[in-house]
């Protein structure tokens, strides 16, 4: 489905990307693992073209451009950022709308909310709610729901349990892992590496920019594996 290619990033003279290799699957759930600062959120953003990046990324057989990501968007990625990126004034169900700004057909917006809705019945009590006087768990509930809003092909997802509860987690964990098995493709970053591996069909480990494992969740049976390929 997404295939990039020797996919560098920098911020000035920070290189943050050294050509990463990665591909996803059609329906496929892939975390991306490492630890602070392994660039993580640069992969993703330069997926999106958010960072200034070169290499090559092709989404079902196209080149997507890589300094336009409104385009890259209206092909069905999705970016859920770190902190989430809310309109913290904005009401939740403003928020939900936002998700689905260039929906024109009123009846799929409807069938779109009504089913982020049942997925997240508290947001649906907390409507007029301003969404930065959500709790944290709501507030990634609600940055959830606005992404499926749009429709997504492929969700990237940017640490979702960061700061939240493991009650909370687990719920939009699962959340996940049914939208995934409907056949939704999900990049996972996560730093928790066993919420990541409960879910994931494949695993690739991060480090100072460069892809240094890529492994199968099943072959990984003790946090040493994973350390072994940390620091390997
Ligand atoms: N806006 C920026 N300006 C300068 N350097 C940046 C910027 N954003 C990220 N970096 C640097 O790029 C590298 C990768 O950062 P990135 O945020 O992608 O890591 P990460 O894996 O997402 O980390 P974390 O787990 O802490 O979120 C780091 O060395 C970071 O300091
Ligand atoms: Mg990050």
């Amino acid at each position: 489905m997404l295939a990039a290619t020797g996919l560098s990033a920098r911020y000035g003279h920070i290189h943050a990307l050294h050509g990463v290799d990665i591909r996803i699957g059609e329906g496929e759930l892939v975390a991306v693992l490492g630890p602070n600062g392994a660039g993580k959120s640069t992969l993703l953003r330069a997926i999106m073209g958010l960072s200034a990046n070169s290499g090559e990324v092709r989404f079902r057989g196209d080149v997507l451009p890589r300094s336009d990501a409104v385009a890259v968007a209206s092909r069905g990625i999705v970016l859920v950022p770190e902190g989430r990126g809310l309109f913290a004034p904005m009401s939740v169900s403003d928020n939900l709308e936002l998700g689905a700004y260039r929906l024109r057909d009123k009846a799929e917006f409807a069938r779109r909310r009504d089913r982020v809705l049942t997925l997240f019945p508290r947001l649906k009590e907390r409507l007029g709610q301003a969404a930065g006087s959500m709790s944290g768990g709501e507030q990634q509930m609600l940055a959830l729901g606005r992404a499926l809003m749009a429709g997504p092909k492929l969700l990237l997802l940017d640490e979702p349990s960061l700061g939240l509860a493991p009650r909370v987690t687990g719920e939009i964990l699962e959340t996940l892992g049914l939208l995934n098995r409907e056949g939704l493709a999900i990049v996972l970053v996560e730093q928790k590496a066993p919420l990541a591996l409960e879910l994931a069909a494949r695993v690739y480990l991060l480090s100072l920019g460069r892809i240094v494992a890529e492994l199968d969740p099943r072959d990984i049976t003790s946090h040493d594996d994973l350390a072994r390929h940390y620091f390997a």
